[in-house]
């Protein structure tokens, strides 16, 4: 055996020099998390990646000193309503000064147990500055399907003033069937209904599903804000609170939502008032909202810039089919 042969690992303290690189802490902006929180708080991340369904941890070592680290496990909620099986994997995260075949066995040899686990979609999601991660992932079959930028309001920051344009109340329980038609419409620029190999009929149902949870309440801390004109629902924008973040720390940092308005009344300032009512709700119970919107959504992004959120983060996502993964792996 070499001494760096990947190998199952339980992830304990002495994996925390390899979480040093700023790109991966989610919450290393203006503050929000104690520096040397940073690295703790994505080991625990990791933690619970490794600890889903059929999940693993893989760690590279010399002798007992780590030197690469990577886990992966299966999306349930996503596999079940897309009809295969997808898993989620974590970034190929090393040592300084490893080298790259350290790295690239780790991902060959999490691609080899996800296989052989039956999985089908390999769901990998980067920051958009990690050029070699890239190129790592590209070399193994995967491809990139969207951009998502992520913006921010953190509570205390300054908001524009002046009314809204439209009434927003919380989600009623008669809104969900415009809610669900309106989410199963909207999205088409999202990397689910990119990828050819899944149906986009299924992915209608996602989108449906994911705002019925959330507006239902479903998931610890989720809520929708509805928007309403003419006696209807014109527009909603939900999300869920990030429980690792609110139970190992106490903070409150809601997103990870959608927002989507009627064709009919877009640019009329619907989408400005969910937002705001959105920066309200979090000035009132939370510490921080995050929007996430693909690159391509001009609009959205458009509205964002007209509040001044400033941009925390660009994430790539990368899709696998696995079947199709090459077999000679590409220096
Ligand atoms: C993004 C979206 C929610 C915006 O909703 P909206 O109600 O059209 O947005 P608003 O009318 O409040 O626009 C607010 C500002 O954004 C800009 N804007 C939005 N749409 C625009 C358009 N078509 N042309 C020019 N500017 C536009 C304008 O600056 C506008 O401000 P102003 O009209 O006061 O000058 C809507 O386009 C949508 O549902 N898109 C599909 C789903 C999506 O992309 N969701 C976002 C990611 S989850």
């Amino acid at each position: 055996m070499s001494a760096c042969t990947p190998e199952t690992a339980e992830l304990g303290d002495e994996f925390l020099p390899l979480l040093a690189d700023p790109r991966y802490h989610d919450y290393h902006y203006h503050g929000l998390l104690d520096p040397c929180d940073h690295a703790s708080h994505q080991l625990a991340q990791l933690r619970a990646i490794a600890a889903g369904p059929g999940g693993r941890a893989l760690a590279a070592r010399e002798g007992l000193i780590p030197r690469g680290l990577c886990v992966f496990s299966r999306l349930c909620w996503d596999s079940e309503l897309l009809g295969r099986s997808i898993w989620q994997l974590g970034p190929v995260l090393t040592a300084d000064g490893t080298a790259e075949a350290v790295a690239a066995e780790l991902l060959e040899r999490a691609l080899t147990a996800i296989e052989a686990e039956g999985g089908e979609v390999v769901v990998a999601k980067l920051p958009a500055e990690d050029l070699h991660a890239a190129h790592r992932l590209c070399s193994r079959g995967f491809y990139q399907w969207d951009t998502v930028l992520t913006l921010v309001h953190l509570r205390g920051a300054p908001r524009p003033s002046g009314s809204p344009r439209c009434a927003v109340g919380p989600f009623e329980d008669e809104d969900l069937p415009v809610l669900q038609d309106l989410a199963g419409t909207s999205f088409q620029a999202n990397r689910y209904y990119l990828d050819p190999a899944l149906r986009s009929d299924q992915v209608d149902d996602l989108y449906a599903t994911w705002v019925s949870n959330y507006s239902r309440g479903l998931l610890p801390g989720s809520a929708c804000l509805v928007a309403r004109g003419e006696g209807r629902p014109l527009g909603f924008l939900c999300w869920r609170r990030d429980q690792l973040l609110f139970e190992r720390l106490g903070l409150s940092v809601i997103g990870r939502g959608l927002m989507a308005v009627a064709p009919e009344a877009r640019g009329r300032g619907v989408g400005a008032a969910l937002v705001a009512a959105t920066i309200a709700e979090t000035e009132a119970r939370h510490l921080a909202a995050e929007f996430d919107c693909v690159l391509t959504a001009s609009n959205a992004m458009r509205l964002y810039a007209g509040f001044g959120l400033p941009m925390l983060r660009a994430r790539q996502t990368y899709h696998l089919t696995v079947r199709d993964r090459p077999r000679n792996p590409i220096a």
